[in-house]
């Protein structure tokens, strides 16, 4: 069935309490639900209640105390017959964690057991309203065995605990902020925490936990002071202030997705929780302080105010993302964090944009909610909620922020509220701007420029290109930063904001004696692509002068793309040699900058950027570029990565950056010479002090044939033979390398023992990077894509929303050359004709066939 937005209809009752009472097991789980129920003023009355379930074994229903029998089934629904007025409603099931390889609901991960519920995994433990605008007061009690499961969590306060009989025990908790059922979790397992404390500004005592097996405890620093910064921050950039007396947060082996805010208890993918420096990179490190930030913020934005209907989704998520991304900013520099976040902006959510499941950031109809966890929903939403904050400046965005809080805390709201709010709050008119929640698909603008008198006058046209479903787009707002350099003094005089609102539009500047070279979208104000007319002299110039760190490196990237994706040409490539040149001497540069504007554009962009494209064509080229830089600043690369030893040691910013150019050097001196790459590359392995260096030197040797590749990846297996989450890294490693036989490698790496289906990390670290590996993937004889056609069926009913992710890889078929399309369609076809498939399979197949 498809669901669609306009259908919306408030639930016929309300729910204001719940009691879940649980027996705990890993086998058999019995849960006793207990629901008080009112008529929904706001809804149409109705005779019965109507309760979501999803595999769920029933055993008894009573309504105020009387056990019923005159309820029916509706599918997997529960439909009990309802007099007018109040009641208590109890519904007693049972369900079997360890049979839940969905990993939704309540499932069992390394012995212990946890939930996932959003979106709608609650349905998966009891009978129950799963959807986000029925709110709740919950009370939870457990009641397991205290050998197996000594730790008891829930949302909310601890109220009670004590132990029973026959080596049992029970733990009661209580949250008292009404919440819809995506946000209630529950954890038991034998856990240990790092504990701390926090202090609010309004001098609330919060006592904060992060649990995880003992063995990982010595890693979890990072995750508790990374807890510690984003309360403070939400306090002082947003004004959020903690609303519990408990924080905890509880690390899972086993886990769909990267993190879930549930109230008061968040439960994290064990990979955004555990750091230390023996083992996690420094980009490791980032990625866990900005998704604990993430999950964090959800408070506020998610829980506090939560949303309507599930395609209100971006409300949440894209806000939240765009408050971890000002984070991140804030703590480590906005350059860097912007540039990071563009390209996966454009890596990923790009090729959704133009691909068979392009939806917009407020999709309009779904059959799989879960398929629409997306960068689009996540990414571009941020970028939207970005852009409301460029027009209406810091300040007032602000103030609109703080406007949305107070007027929806404790509603269940939608994407018109938070517009509303930025509206009122900052007193912007968006009535055209929403159309950026309605539109699917990239703008494409493109820049014409035409210099008279002392006036440059840039004409502007914008399109936003046909996507399904969505054959005529309106024009959008995109508010653009520019600003023009004068060529003599290679200086501007100031930085506008322009908002392109038509679909053509001129806008003059004078006073330029000279024509003078234009920098736009600068810090990526508005997520569009910009083609322009530029010539190669004036992109150099600004690659090597622009003072919007964004705007050089977009500068240095499109003098990569316009000869990786052109006509075979030398001056082209001459450009880049003199680009990078000024970059390397340019001594106020920081070397993560500096390695910055020295990478290549990842393959998956070059890709997007390509109407039509030969995957080991471009390959070739991309790595043929490679090698000519690392032969043409050879002696440079080699001291670099000389120089910077020392100072990759460092500790702070200095290390983090050196540590990053040095790797890249070392990338590029095996480029031109494997033979002097390969060396050098082990002895920074072997001498690495710590896991950046460490896999920044694997990442190199894995791309390369010999004894140090041999040596280097048998000693970091054997190394980190017991910890998961470097194994996942060896795996990727060696997924990730542009090799010859790189598929039959992969092969064998799936035969391996240490691999298995049943984790999703692990699955993730080979066949996810599989798929974005143009060697791999691509090869020319379809193995490649039959290989992950099979990981979806296997997939499919295991894990429905794992191998649903895997789909649009196969389904990016129609900007392939014609030989490899048609084999890549043929294994869509292939799972499609397969029988039983998921909801979340089939959804996503039947789209990228069209
Ligand atoms: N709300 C979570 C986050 O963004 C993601 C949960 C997604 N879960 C799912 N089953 N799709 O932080
Ligand atoms: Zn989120």
């Amino acid at each position: 069935a498809i669901i669609r937005r306009k259908d919306y209809e408030p639930f016929a009752w309300r729910v204001p309490e719940i009691r879940l009472d649980f027996d705990l097991g890993l086998e058999t789980t019995r849960v006793e639900a207990t629901l008080k129920v009112t008529p929904n003023p706001d809804a149409e009355a109705a005779p019965e209640i109507r309760l979501d379930g999803d595999g769920l074994v029933l055993e008894s229903v009573a309504v105020d105390g009387e056990q019923r029998t005159d309820w029916r089934r509706e599918g997997e629904a529960l439909i009990v017959p309802l007099s007018p007025g109040e009641h208590v409603l109890n519904v007693a099931t049972r369900i079997a964690p360890s049979a839940n390889t969905q990993l939704m609901g309540l499932y069992a991960s390394n012995g212990m057991l946890c939930t996932q519920c959003e979106a709608e995994g609650f349905r998966r433990i009891t009978f129950f309203p799963d959807r986000p605008d029925v709110l709740s007061v919950y009370t939870v009690r457990m009641e397991a065995d205290a050998g197996a499961f000594p730790v008891l969590l829930s949302n909310g306060n601890p109220v009670e605990q004590g132990t029973l009989e026959d080596g049992r025990h029970f733990a009661e908790w209580h949250d008292p902020w009404p919440k819809p059922s995506y946000l209630f979790a529950l954890v038991a397992g034998d856990l240990v925490a790092r504990t701390d404390r926090f202090t609010t500004c309004g001098g609330r005592e919060v006592e904060l936990g992060v649990w995880v097996r003992s063995e990982d405890l010595p890693r979890t620093s990072h995750a508790m002071e990374s807890l510690k910064r984003s309360m403070k921050w939400d306090e002082e950039t947003f004004g959020r202030e903690y609303d519990l007396d408990r924080f905890n947060i509880v690390a899972v082996g086993d886990f769909n997705m990267g993190a879930m805010e549930n109230k008061g208890l968040n439960i994290f993918n064990t990979k955004y929780v555990l750091a230390d420096e023996e083992t996690a990179t420094d980009d490791d490190f980032d990625a866990v302080e900005g998704v604990i930030g993430h999950e964090y913020f959800h408070n506020w934005s998610g829980n506090r105010v939560t949303c309507r209907d599930w395609f209100q989704l971006s409300l949440k998520e894209g806000f939240t993302v765009l408050r971890d991304q000002l984070f991140s900013q804030d703590l480590h520099g906005a350059a860097i964090k912007r540039i990071g976040d563009v390209r996966v902006l454009r890596a990923v959510q790009f090729p959704e944009d133009s691909g068979p499941f392009a939806h917009p950031i407020r999709p309009d109809s779904y059959k799989e909610i879960s398929n629409f966890y997306t960068a689009t929903v996540y990414n571009k939403g941020a970028e939207v909620i970005r852009m409301m904050r460029e027009l209406a400046g810091e300040a007032a965005f602000r103030k609109a922020s703080d406007l949305y809080f107070e007027r929806h805390d404790g509603e269940a709201a939608t994407c018109e509220d938070f517009v509303r709010s930025m509206e009122d709050g900052a007193g912007l008119d968006l009535a055209q701007f929403r159309r950026w929640y309605e539109q699917a698909g990239t703008p494409k603008v493109t820049v014409e420029q035409a210099y008279a008198g002392d006036a440059i006058t840039l004409t502007l046209r914008q399109s936003v290109p046909a996507t399904p479903g969505q054959p005529d787009k309106q024009p959008v707002p995109i508010p653009l930063k520019v600003a023009l350099f004068d060529r003599e003094s290679g200086a501007h005089s100031g930085e506008t904001l322009i908002v392109l609102d038509k679909a053509e539009q001129s806008f003059t500047f004078d006073g330029h004696t000279s024509a003078p070279i234009l920098s736009i979208n600068r810090g990526f104000t508005a997520p569009v692509v910009i083609e322009r007319e530029i010539s190669r002299d004036d992109l150099v110039f600004l690659a090597g002068n622009d003072d919007d760190s964004f705007a050089r490196h977009e500068a240095m990237q499109e003098l990569l793309l316009a000869y990786l994706l052109g006509d075979e040409n030398e001056d082209a490539r001459e450009a880049i040699g003199t680009a990078a040149e000024a970059i390397l001497a340019d001594d106020a540069l920081d070397h993560e900058m500096r390695a910055e504007l020295l990478s290549l554009p990842p393959f998956a962009y070059l890709a997007e950027r390509s109407e039509v494209y030969d995957p080991g064509a471009m390959v070739v080229r991309r790595e043929g570029l490679k090698t000519w830089l690392g032969e043409r600043f050879a002696d440079r690369f080699a001291s670099l990565h000389d120089t910077l030893e020392a100072p990759a040691r460092e500790a702070g910013p200095v290390g983090k950056q050196a540590r990053r150019m040095r790797s890249l050097a070392l990338g590029y001196v095996a480029a031109a010479d494997p033979a002097k790459g390969a060396p050098r590359a082990l002895a920074q392995y072997r001498e690495a002090q710590g896991m950046t260096e460490r896999q920044g030197a694997l990442a190199v040797l894995a791309g390369l044939d010999g004894p140090e590749r041999e040596e280097a990846l048998a000693d970091f297996y054997t190394r980190f033979a017991d910890n998961a989450l470097v194994i996942d890294k060896w795996f990727t490693l060696q997924a990730t390398a542009l090799r010859e036989d790189v598929l039959g490698e992969i092969e064998q790496l799936a035969q391996h023992p240490s691999f298995t289906m049943s984790n999703p990390n692990r699955v993730r670290a080979l066949y996810a990077v599989m798929a974005g590996n143009p060697l791999a993937f691509h090869d020319a004889s379809g193995a490649g894509y039959r290989m992950i056609a099979d990981l979806i069926l296997e997939l499919n009913l295991k894990n429905p929303q794992l191998a649903a992710r895997f789909v649009p890889s196969l389904g990016r078929y129609r900007r392939v050359e014609p030989g490899r399309a048609a084999l890549m369609r043929a294994e869509l076809e292939r799972i499609a004709e397969a029988g039983e498939l998921s909801r979340d399979v089939s959804e996503q197949v039947s789209a990228s066939l069209g």
